[in-house]
């Protein structure tokens, strides 16, 4: 199973909210914390699309919010697996609020990465991922050195092996 390729589309997965005041904060725009469990248990589901298996959060390498969202707008959050790696995957949330007449606006963003688990807790291989389209295919090409920058960050990786991360940061270098 975790030979078999598997496409970046077939990991999508999209949960649509409304927030309600007990998801509000004091200024009635959607509290960031809600908005972080709303955005791990999406990327945690395309995760498990991908791999077939139980996930769990390794790390988050971005978050950004970008745009308030209000009481009683309606939110569309999609995930999808951007690369696999041996048993970790990384996952793209975007967030939108729907508008009216069906237009969406997009509001935040974050880049998750799960590991697939077996149930002994030990990590798991997880199938290679295509990227078909020009986003997932530039959201694939990226993806190493947001993983190293990862890895460095938790103290797992030495900056000197970082090779794709050094590559972006010290051109000149190469
Ligand atoms: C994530 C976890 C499974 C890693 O287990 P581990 O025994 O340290 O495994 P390894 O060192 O062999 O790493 C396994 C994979 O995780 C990746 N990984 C570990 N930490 C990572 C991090 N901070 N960012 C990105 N990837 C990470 C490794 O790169 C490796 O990927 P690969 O197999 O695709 O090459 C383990 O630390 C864990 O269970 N953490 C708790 C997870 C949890 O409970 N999350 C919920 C939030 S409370």
């Amino acid at each position: 199973m975790t030979n078999s390729k598997k496409k970046a589309t077939e990991s999508l997965a999209i949960q649509t909210k409304m927030v309600l005041p007990n998801d509000t904060n004091p200024l009635n725009t959607l509290f960031g914390g809600r908005l972080l469990e709303w955005m791990d248990e999406i990327a945690s589901i395309s995760a498990h699309k991908h791999s077939g298996r139980v996930v769990v959060t390794a790390s988050i390498n971005n978050v950004s919010f970008d745009e308030p969202i209000f009481a009683g707008e309606i939110v569309s959050l999609q995930a999808k697996v951007s690369r696999s790696y041996n048993s970790s995957m990384e996952v793209f949330v975007d967030v939108f609020v729907e508008n009216s007449d069906g237009s969406k606006k997009k509001c935040n963003e974050a880049i998750y990465n799960f590991v697939a688990i077996d149930q002994n807790r030990n990590p798991i291989g997880v199938p290679p991922l295509v990227p078909e389209t020009q986003e997932e295919k530039d959201r694939f090409d990226s993806a190493l050195r947001r993983k190293q920058l990862s890895l460095v960050l938790a103290g797992r990786l030495n900056p000197e092996d970082a090779t794709e991360l050094k590559s972006v940061l010290f051109p000149h270098l190469k």
